[in-house]
């Protein structure tokens, strides 16, 4: 396995990167960011990606790129698209990223690569049995893993709960959109995960996503019986989830 990738994470409204070091799961660059291209077309965000690697100090010609991305992702083909163009829905998105940025590519679900750095590096380390990432954006962002092996793809942000997609009630886009307090968000978010429990019964739930660093606002007014704990890598765990898939599927 390769000691340094590079870890992109492709949002709705920014894409960042930076060099990382695998074996020990830590940035070696600044976070470069850039906000996402009005649109959000193939073309345009592969040529911001370039444009970040070539910002980023340390890296040589072979190195492997991870790529996350707010889709599922089946073999290098992005199936969905949420905040970004229709465009890449049953697109080869692998392809699409070593053809503009000449190098091996492994693109993948953001909430799965954010699950694989707490899992490794964080939260999860050394967690058996049922683990669920949860990442609280834009959207929800689930992953499953089980006895560290992750289930791909698994798309729970969006259960249908009363009749609604309840990522747009308890996302914190939704919080911010709906000027929510702590306690009505709070709510909702013991609505959603009493219903991800109800369903799965997981040993332990991980919550991440930029807003996991007000985590004493929300966490302790869940009651479950799963264990519930903040994510560790919080803004930096998808960059290093995908540079790590990137490392271990290449060999330099
Ligand atoms: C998408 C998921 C993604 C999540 C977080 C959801 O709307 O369907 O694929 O992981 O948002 O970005």
């Amino acid at each position: 396995m390769a000691r340094k990738a590079i870890g992109i994470d492709i949002g709705g409204t920014g894409i960042k990167g930076a060099l990382v070091d695998v074996r020990k799961g830590e940035l070696l660059s600044e976070r470069v960011k850039f906000a996402t291209p009005e649109g959000g077309r193939p073309e345009d965000i592969a040529e911001v990606v370039k444009k970040i690697i070539a910002t980023l100090p340390g890296v040589s010609r072979g190195m492997a790129v991870g790529i996350c991305f707010p889709a599922v992702v089946q073999h290098g083909r992005t199936m969905s698209a949420a905040n970004v163009s229709k465009e890449w829905i049953g697109f080869d998105a692998d392809a699409h990223f070593e053809r503009v940025l000449g190098r091996s590519v492994h693109v993948l679900n953001d909430a799965d690569a954010a699950g694989v750095a707490e899992m490794r590096f964080g939260a999860g380390r050394r967690r058996r049995g049922l683990v669920m990432m949860t990442t609280l954006g834009t959207g929800i962002g689930t992953a499953l893993f089980m006895d560290g092996k992750l289930v791909p793809n698994a798309e729970l942000g969006h259960l249908e709960i009363g009749g609604v997609d309840y990522e747009t009630k308890a996302s914190f886009a939704a919080k911010e959109r709906e000027n929510l307090d702590w306690d009505s968000w709070s709510a909702r978010l013991q609505t959603y995960y009493a219903t991800l429990e109800r369903l799965f019964s997981p040993d332990l739930i991980i919550v991440g996503g930029g807003v996991s660093k007000n985590h004493q606002e929300f966490l302790p007014k869940l009651k479950l019986a799963a264990e519930i704990v903040p994510a560790q890598k919080r803004n930096n765990a998808g960059i290093l989830g995908a540079a790590w898939v990137a490392a271990d599927k290449h060999y330099d």
